[in-house]
């Protein structure tokens, strides 16, 4: 496995790769790989001759008093675990090369940055957009792998690749849970045993989304509402949101409509954890 930290050798190096009638198959992270990662890497090795994993923590993509500094970093762990999934290439940038003095160039997908998250993270969904069209103008894949975690991100990639003529494919899989349910995400690291205990509550409440559908109650408010309700039992949780909306536009839904995504944005102390399930009404 190679470690790349330069724009110029990682772009050399995927043009050669390219000319060599090689696919590329690409995992853009912020490192601390956990299982959910290794879930999008291990399917880019199936499907691709060589598998580029990119690992940089994107400042754009933060707030101003959101967790860039505190977030976790391990790049020896890190290239372990790739390796371990057959990783060829970790692509490490530097922020100084990917955002040199005199950058002013953002990619933004308007409206559908704006919701959900994009209400209670400004500017954060213009960082991921950006960062990700300099990754695959860097790394040219031929596929790129997304969580479903994170859906709206995927969405909006998925927006922007369609709407910029990006030749890529995007292909967003299942999200990987822990035992107990809770999501996977380097942010779990942030919590203490009885947030740990308490952040299940957003697992909980999209279970409790399921069966209520299931039940045959359609109305959204009405789900929302016992979702609230019972997220609001753990006194250290605070929700952003709780929304249920179609997934290609993420329009709010006021009743339950096929392969509508419910999404939540719930903080656990100082924590801000992101959950979501496709529901399908007709699902048994
Ligand atoms: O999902 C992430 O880890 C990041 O948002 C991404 C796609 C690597 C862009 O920085």
């Amino acid at each position: 496995m190679r470690l790349i930290r330069s724009i110029k050798k990682m772009y050399e190096f995927s043009k050669k790769a390219h000319l060599e009638g090689k696919t590329i198959g690409f995992v853009p992270t912020m490192g601390y790989l956990h299982q959910g990662h290794l879930s999008l890497i291990r399917k880019a090795r199936k499907e691709n001759d060589i598998v580029v994993v990119s690992i940089f923590v994107n400042p754009i993509q933060f707030g101003p008093k959101e967790d860039f500094k505190k977030y976790p970093r391990d790049l020896k762990r890190d290239m372990n675990l790739a390796k371990q999934v057959g990783t060829d290439v970790i692509f490490y940038p530097d922020a100084k090369d990917m955002y040199p003095e005199g950058f002013k160039t953002y990619v933004n997908v308007e409206e559908l940055s704006e919701k959900l998250c994009g209400k209670f993270r400004p500017g954060h969904f213009k960082g991921v957009a950006t960062v990700v069209t300099k990754l695959f103008n860097i790394v040219c894949p031929d596929i790129a792998y997304f969580g479903q975690k994170d859906a709206q991100q995927a969405i909006i990639i998925k927006r922007m690749v369609a709407d910029l003529n990006i030749p890529v494919k995007i292909k967003v899989l299942p999200i990987v849970r822990e035992k107990d349910g809770l999501a996977m995400s380097s942010r779990n690291t942030y919590l203490n045993e009885k947030e740990r205990k308490d952040a299940l509550v957003l697992y909980q409440a999209l279970n409790l989304a399921k069966e209520l559908i299931k039940s045959g109650i359609t109305d959204t408010k009405t789900i929302i509402r016992k979702m609230r309700q019972l997220i609001e039992k753990k006194k250290n949780a605070k929700i952003d949101y709780i929304e249920i909306v179609q997934m290609e536009n993420l329009k709010s839904l006021k009743v339950i409509s096929d392969n509508c995504l419910i999404a939540l944005a719930v903080w656990i102390g100082k924590t801000r954890l992101i959950d979501n399930i496709i529901v399908n009404k007709y699902e048994k």
